[in-house]
């Protein structure tokens, strides 16, 4: 695997790269989940009625799917092709990976989605108008297609945090069900499960026509899947504890901002499963379209938070222990030391001529390659800013020993030469980018470089360091 890739650059000025994927992935993981659970709560409404259980659920059916159709077709489908277009100009090597390993996977998740979008679209058309048995069956197809695109698509996902034996065998089936992709199954499911549950409630009252009892025995019944959330301790320890240990070490205090993530997720769920299986199942108390409105919201809180963990445990991979979050790839450490991370670089920087010496540039390219993922020269987690306060050699030190400064970074991929113009950048930046700045080629600041980077070796941080990092810097 060649240690590093050149795609044509996006340039997303103030705002972090890896952000832009992560606000959109929440939103279109939320509406997909719908989608799913959507499926599976019709189904079960539609065998009620059928059993003659409940009279009032053909009617909300009907209303039901109306609103799931628009939300998975209309918002899911246009959030989906917004991640792929997204994802491609943010991280393409990391999506060439997942294309080129998992090229069967994707076309049957695809296959999948195809059929659900063509059952759902029959049902929507014809489903007033057939009768019960085919309406179930036809229901039944839409939610085993909608979850079977979750079953594949899932395989892929948790492969990226948790590639188990593919690591050494490049197996594609020991990728896809890989340690966590079980756990992670189970846990999407019963999301959407509860998801489908607290949106039915919001519906039910602002459909016009049905009375205030008629409502009450619909909530009662669109409930019943929140109790699968009881499960919910079990199966997200069980998803945890399929995480590697050093994974895990991000959100026991790590990381401050992870951690915080994980009990925000934690804590909104927890208030969602008290509120249904005490109020709504156990004293049937009525949900009206504020609470139901709250509830929902919250859960939408609980899916950000959670997304926001999945995807921050990852760092610095993208694909654990084979690829970093900047395209770097794991083993082509050492050979980017020698030869340099820009040396095949053919994109100019923007506004090249802007910058007064070749050394700047060689920064800006610098920057582009290894840090902007996950940093910006000036907004959002400014680099300029978090060095602020540093004087030369400590931003030489630091930025030599990166995976040592705060573990979710990766190794630093560059020669000396390539680290002093980063860092002559920075000052250059800092300094209100004058006119003119003197080039820094002393042979003995490079040397000494030379040797942090090898000190600091060519492995990842690790987590358990993140906690001591505070206090190693000099
Ligand atoms: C995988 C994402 C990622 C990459 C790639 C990355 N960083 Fe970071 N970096 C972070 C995160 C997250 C923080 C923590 C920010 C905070 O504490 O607010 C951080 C913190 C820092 C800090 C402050 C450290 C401290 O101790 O306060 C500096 C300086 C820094 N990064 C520089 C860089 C440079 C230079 C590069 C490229 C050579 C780089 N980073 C690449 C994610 C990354």
């Amino acid at each position: 695997m060649t240690p590093l890739e050149h795609y044509p650059v996006v340039d997303l000025g103030p705002i972090m790269k890896g952000m832009a994927i992560g606000g959109l992935g929440i939103f279109h993981v939320f509406l997909a989940q719908f989608a799913i659970g959507g499926g599976m709560l019709l189904c079960y409404l539609q065998w009620l009625h059928m059993r003659g259980r409940c009279r009032l659920a053909r009617r909300f059916i009907d209303d039901y799917f109306k609103v799931l159709v628009l939300v998975s077709f209309v918002l899911g489908a246009v959030t989906g092709v917004a991640m792929w277009f997204t994802s491609i100009q943010v991280s393409p090597r990391t999506i060439g990976v997942m294309v080129r390993e998992f090229h069967w996977v994707w076309a049957t998740e695809w296959s999948f989605f195809c059929l659900e979008v063509v059952a759902g679209y029959l049902f929507f058309r014809f489903g007033p108008r057939l009768p019960d048995a085919s309406r179930l069956q036809l229901l039944g197809l839409y939610s085993f297609a909608s979850w079977m695109s979750l079953f594949w698509i899932n395989g892929i996902l948790s492969w990226q945090l948790t590639p188990g034996g593919w690591i050494e065998s490049r197996d594609v089936w020991q990728g896809f069900f890989n340690p966590g992709f079980l756990p992670s199954l189970l846990f999407r499911t019963i999301c959407s499960a509860a998801i489908a549950s607290l949106a039915a409630c919001v519906l039910i009252n602002l459909v016009p026509g049905f009375t205030r009892r008629e409502r009450e025995s619909l909530v009662a019944i669109c409930g019943r899947p929140l109790v699968l959330m009881l499960a919910m301790p079990l199966v997200g320890a069980w998803y945890f504890g399929s995480m590697p240990a050093d994974s895990r070490g991000w959100v026991t205090g790590g990381s401050v901002p992870m951690t915080m993530f994980l009990t925000m997720a934690v804590g909104a769920s927890a208030l969602i499963g008290l509120y249904a299986i005490f109020g709504i199942l156990r004293k049937q108390l009525y949900v009206n379209a504020a609470t139901a409105g709250l509830l929902l919201s919250l859960a939408f809180v609980a899916t950000a938070g959670g997304e926001f963990v999945r995807e921050g445990v990852r760092k610095p991979f993208t694909i654990r222990e084979y690829l970093y979050s900047n395209s770097v790839a794991r083993d082509g450490i050492a050979e980017l030391r020698q030869r340099g991370v820009t040396a095949d670089d053919p994109y100019p920087l923007r506004d090249e001529a802007a910058y007064p010496s070749e050394q700047l540039v060689l920064g800006g390219k610098v920057f582009r390659a290894q840090c902007s993922v996950c940093h910006t020269l000036g907004g959002v987690n400014s680099v300029i800013e978090l060095t602020g306060s540093w004087s030369l050699e400590q931003k030489r030190l630091n930025i030599a020993q990166l995976q040592q400064t705060k573990p979710f970074m990766p190794p630093f991929a560059g020669t000396p030469e390539e680290l002093e113009a980063l860092v002559q950048l920075i000052g250059w930046i800092d300094a209100g980018r004058p006119d003119a700045w003197e080039e820094s080629s002393d042979p003995a600041v490079l040397a000494e470089i030379r040797r942090w980077i090898d000190e600091a070796g060519t492995r990842p941080g690790h987590a358990s360091l993140a906690a001591a990092t505070g206090d190693r810097r000099r």
